[in-house]
């Protein structure tokens, strides 16, 4: 297959469209690896306008007059299989250039008058050669916050040129946005689903599902165009230049979903330390509002050196890796940070996708809800590595035959029961030597030996996993904190490194009560007296998984 791609934006390379056509290609050439793709780029390119002297259809047939690149290029437009046409919107046409090409293609036709029979207009001349073979694609990216509405010249010129709805269109609003690279989370998965598009166009067609993607805004229109205001930093009010820091916390601003707001309206405060300039937040129901004069106490201030926090929006550092460095500091409530994707974060292609009506009427508030339920197979469950462990201690304390047997059958069903839960490496563990404590003790090891020393075996395996990349509860509380993305948080491992220690001290210690009180007439209790610790030890945990955090963003803690 022969591809021409004709990249008609005056910027060349750095097109935004350009970027949706490079995704387009690489799905291509990724479905057909053997394509051969030629480029026409119409900014370097001599391509004059048509003198309009019909010489190509009397004088020299086919031929133009001009001696420029033109020549060339029709031979490449002939040849090709498929032609991609991409181009910026301008004044809701094409560029001139492409404009100068589109009319330069006039060789290509014949002077005789004849009919239409697509119902485009009125009159047509006929083809000089027969390119009815040959499809093109549009891909194009335009300024206003939808292409809805906005394509209407261009679709009736192609409609012209190629036959009326005898093309695909890939066209995006909010085409700006390509070049920011805060934004990066968000057209990235836009890119993602023009290359799928590029890959389905080549394969049998686009599906549906694909087209719903590539019609979806970008951001919901009052989010888009509150950033493009506040991108070309100038005041609404004065129409004169604003401070840069302010320009960049604007657009922060406008990047809130108000979907996010939980019940009170919130005020994050935003101390640039270097500048020294502060912005207040306000986060409300209604959207956001950035105030200069700072007037409300805060809920949440972020202070940092201006740069770092850019580095950090623009992707170039990551903010767990420098909150972590202490490189930026947090006071007052710390779940904002928690939730900040909720309240700043882009809409992902799983927010969104199924939800029709985004594209046109913002985004409704299910689409924004964050998925809170993963799918089954994705979480782990610590009642996983737990329910083995509790049955051996309480039920081998009551009756060492019995409580054993029963521990065993627990230990081979639990992975049954739990079959919708991801498996770590701790519940197969688990299961392995609890049995193991189970088949000493039925055969004959006095339960008052094995008991203490299965209680020592659990502290040893926290204890232990302390000392390896992932402790032990980072397994299981990543589940709260955005899953696997969470074992990259070094404030998130440190954390669960602290809890699983604790845990791991209390396992290593409780071996020596346990054998003082398995001599006493409490013995058959045992399991029972052991559950009160970690019963005090699961609320202190609950506690320090959020008050940590925030006293280590405080910069309270090195
Ligand atoms: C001269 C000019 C005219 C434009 N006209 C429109 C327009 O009519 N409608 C629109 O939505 N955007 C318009 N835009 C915005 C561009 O279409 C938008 O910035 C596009 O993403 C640029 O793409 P590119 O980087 O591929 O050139 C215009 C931009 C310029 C410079």
């Amino acid at each position: 297959m022969n591809i021409l791609a004709v990249n008609a934006s005056p910027k060349g390379e750095k097109s935004n469209t350009w970027q949706l056509t490079c995704a387009f290609l690489e799905g291509i050439r990724s479905a057909l690896p053997n394509v051969t793709i030629e480029k026409i780029e119409l900014r370097t390119a001599d391509v004059r306008p048509c003198l309009g002297c019909f010489s190509c259809w009397n004088k020299t047939p086919g031929k133009c007059c001009i001696q420029d690149d033109m020549a060339a290029f029709l031979e490449k437009r002939r040849n090709a299989d498929l032609v991609i046409w991409s181009f910026p919107l301008y004044y809701f046409n094409v560029p001139g250039p492409l404009k100068n090409f589109i009319d330069r293609q006039l060789p290509m036709v014949l002077p005789f008058m004849t009919d239409r029979t697509d119902g485009t207009g009125n009159g047509s001349h006929p083809a000089r050669y027969d390119l009815s073979a040959q499809k093109h694609v549009l891909i194009s990216t335009c300024g206003f916050y939808t292409a809805r509405g906005n394509y209407d010249s261009v679709l009736s010129m192609f409609d012209h040129m190629c036959g009326k709805n005898n093309y695909t269109t890939i066209f995006c609003g909010q085409g700006e946005l390509f070049r920011v690279p805060e934004l990066k989370q968000r057209t990235a998965a836009y890119l993602e689903a023009v290359l799928q598009a590029g890959k389905e166009y080549v394969s049998g067609g686009i599906t549906p599902t694909t087209f719903r993607q590539l019609e979806q805004l970008l951001f919901p229109k009052e989010v888009f165009e509150a950033m493009a205001d506040a991108s070309w930093g100038i005041s609404k009010d004065s129409g004169q230049k604003e401070e840069e820091s302010l320009i960049f916390t604007r657009q922060m601003a406008a990047l809130y979903n108000k979907s996010a707001w939980a019940g009170k309206d919130l005020v994050l405060e935003m101390h640039y330390t270097d500048l020294n300039h502060r912005y207040q937040i306000l986060l409300t129901k209604d959207g956001s509002r950035v105030l200069t004069d700072c007037p409300y106490p805060y809920t949440t201030k972020i202070e940092t050196p201006f740069r770092v926090w850019c580095d950090i929006a623009s992707g170039r550092i990551s903010g767990q890796q420098a909150l972590f460095e202490q490189r930026y500091r947090v006071q007052g409530d710390f779940s904002l940070m928690m939730k900040w994707d909720d309240f700043f974060g882009p809409e992902t292609d799983a927010k969104a996708t199924n939800s029709k009506e985004l594209s046109e009427k913002g985004t409704p508030s299910s689409a924004k809800e964050p998925s809170k339920q993963s799918a089954p197979g994705q979480t782990t469950n610590m009642n996983l590595l737990l329910l083995p462990w509790i049955s051996f201690w309480i039920l081998a304390a009551i009756h060492a035959t019995n409580g054993s047997l029963i521990s065993l059958g627990i230990c081979l069903l639990t992975p049954v029961l739990f079959y919708r839960f991801q498996k770590t490496f701790y519940d197969m563990l688990s299961g392995l030597i609890v049995g193991s404590f189970c088949l000493l003790t039925l055969t004959g090891s006095p339960v008052e030996i094995t008991l203490p020393l299965s209680y020592l075996a659990f502290g040893l395996m926290w204890s232990i996993s302390c000392f390896l990349r992932l402790p032990l509860t980072a397994h299981y509380s990543m589940n709260d904190y955005g899953g696997t993305n969470a074992l990259d948080n070094l404030l998130f491992l440190r954390t669960n490194r602290i809890l699983t220690a604790a845990w791991g001290i209390l396992y290593l210690l409780t071996p020596i009560w346990t054998r003082a009180l398995m001599q006493t007439a409490l013995s058959a209790y045992v399991g029972a007296i052991n559950s009160v610790l970690p019963a005090g030890m699961g609320l202190f945990t609950a506690w320090f998984q959020k008050w940590y955090p925030a006293h280590f963003a405080a910069g309270r803690r090195r």
